[in-house]
């Protein structure tokens, strides 16, 4: 296989180094930062229920630039991130997505799918789109006429999206991870390409007064972690 840029034996350059200037922790302060995020973190709850209440002005694009710092394969950053605050498109979102989740709850979703939602108490109303006062929709970007085949797509995409909860978070904000079935839909509703593949649609906003949320439990570190 020819793994030259075809224009020489050489392959192709890598890039220029530059000195890399991670922010300094001292050693002994590492630790209660770590639990300082953790204790931050720990807090993120998934919202359903959304205020109106207007976003103050920047936290968006902050929060979409601090995705995009993800690390991603081969550093293709295969991300869009639609932001959508006109009410109108919500709108249009929101009769888009309840006619999909219909078919969803009502026909296509599995027995064993539905009793894992059940808990929950998800249907196919999907009032947040509307009250939210924006909605994020993330798609993975393909390969097409203008953009690389991208590696690692799910995973770099993934990653992506952890970072802007944890950033819309940090600025006191809820969010939503919503993932309708299928989601095709959302290219048009969103004026996107067929190389860019929806992943994640997520209202964004201030929880309703006396938002309430399921009473769930996280793993215990025994669980998830192995120490070798
Ligand atoms: C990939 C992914 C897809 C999800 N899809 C939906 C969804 O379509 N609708 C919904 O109400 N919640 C959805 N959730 C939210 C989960 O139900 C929620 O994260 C989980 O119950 C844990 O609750 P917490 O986020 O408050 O910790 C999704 C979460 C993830 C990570």
């Amino acid at each position: 296989m020819d793994r030259t840029n075809g224009l020489t034996d050489e392959p192709p350059a890598a890039y220029p180094t530059v000195p890399h200037r991670p922010p300094h922790v001292p050693a002994e302060e590492a630790g209660n930062r770590a639990r300082a995020f953790h204790d931050l973190m720990a807090r993120r709850r998934t919202v359903r229920d959304f205020s109106a209440r207007p976003l103050p002005d920047g936290v968006l694009e902050w929060a979409v630039r601090t995705a995009a710092t993800a690390p991603s394969g081969a550093n293709v950053q295969p991300w869009r991130f639609v932001v959508l605050t006109d009410p109108e498109r919500r709108a249009r979102l929101r009769e888009a997505a309840e006619a999909e989740e219909r078919e969803f709850y009502g026909r296509r979703a599995s027995d064993e799918w539905l009793a894992a939602l059940a808990p929950l108490g998800t249907d196919w109303r999907k009032p947040f789109l509307e009250t939210a006062p924006a909605v994020i929709v993330v798609f993975e970007v393909h390969k097409g006429p203008g953009t690389p085949r991208p590696y690692y797509t799910k995973e770099s995409v993934g990653i992506a999206v952890g970072l802007l909860l944890a950033c819309l978070h940090q600025a006191g904000l809820a969010t939503l991870t919503h993932t309708p079935s299928p989601m095709r839909f959302l290219n048009e509703v969103c004026d996107r390409p067929p190389e860019e593949r929806p992943a994640y649609v997520i209202p964004v906003g201030y929880p309703a007064d006396g938002a309430r949320v399921p009473d769930i439990r996280r793993k215990d570190l025994e669980q998830v972690m192995v120490r070798l």
